[in-house]
């Protein structure tokens, strides 16, 4: 097992070792990582529908960041928007060309592709609104979030919206949650959630479920971390960097320990 591998927390960790150095463990997002991201955004439609109806409250074109592989881009295009969608890592940004190109009705179009970090960026345009969906500010630090807002800010038109999403975590009993779940393609992934109360960081493991490994050959583990960023703390800070949360939608949870809410804000 390499040492990525051995730092891997709790119950993911066990089942990794069980595997030794057949395991191949890659980020979520990078060149391994990303189909299989791609494979289960496929079918997630979390927060779009909340996200689509404070979209069409303010009229103008929209700024997407942590666009991945579309989940949410193409929704917004669907609205009729000029859609910018930032991405950091390049296998994402590859993904979203396609299924802008396989979009219907010449969507795709009205989309331009930017690859940057959310945490510094300068597009010398301004927006209605920007977006942040999918928990994905809880991937920056402290000082990558400070750099977001003020990012942000300089990109917000008068009027404008930020909108961005984010889960709190409650410890229920103490265990890994233990999930699977199926791909646009069929195929089912095994994923594991390690957190504990007061810890900032949930680590997320993705693996193949035990009954498909094969006896022999490398075995794909993709792991991402996200930090935990309840509503309160976020709203406090982005008030701090002069954005005034206005309105909080609370959005389906993934599960019984998790609570997602959408976070309105405009430059106070
Ligand atoms: C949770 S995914 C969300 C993707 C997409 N919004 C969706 O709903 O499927 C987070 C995305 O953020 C991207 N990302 C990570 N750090 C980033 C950064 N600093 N700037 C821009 N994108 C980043 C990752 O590559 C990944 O595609």
């Amino acid at each position: 097992m390499t040492t990525e591998a051995a730092a891997v927390p709790g119950l993911a960790g066990q089942v990794l070792a069980a595997y030794g150095d057949r395991i191949s463990l890659h980020d979520l997002y990078d060149e391994a990582g990303a189909p299989v991201y791609h494979d289960l955004a496929a079918v997630d439609t979390t927060e779009i529908r909340e996200l689509l109806r404070s979209v069409r409250a303010v009229p103008g074109p929209v700024l997407e960041l942590a666009a991945g592989s579309g989940r949410l881009t193409l929704p917004l295009l669907a609205l009729g928007r000029e859609v910018t969608a930032l991405e950091l890592e390049e296998s994402m940004v590859a993904l979203l060309r396609e299924r802008l190109v396989e979009a219907p009705a010449g969507i795709g179009k009205r989309c331009t592709v930017v690859r940057g970090d959310m945490s510094v960026f300068e597009l010398g345009s301004t927006y209605a609104v920007v977006v942040l969906g999918t928990t994905s500010v809880s991937l920056l630090d402290e000082r990558g979030r400070a750099g977001l807002y003020a990012a942000v800010r300089a990109h917000l038109r008068p009027g404008g919206r930020f909108l961005l999403s984010t889960v709190d975590v409650t410890d229920t009993d103490g265990d890994d949650l233990d999930l699977e779940a199926v791909g646009v393609s069929g195929r089912r992934y095994r994923m594991i959630e390690h957190w504990r109360a007061g810890q900032e960081v949930r680590k997320v493991t993705i693996l193949p479920p035990q009954r498909h490994i094969p006896e022999e050959g490398p075995v794909l583990a993709l792991t991402t971390s996200i930090r935990v960023l309840p509503p309160d703390d976020l709203a406090r800070e982005l008030a701090l960097a002069g954005l005034r949360v206005v309105a909080r939608h609370p959005l389906p949870a993934a599960s019984s320990r998790h609570t997602g809410v959408l976070l309105e804000a405009e430059a106070a």
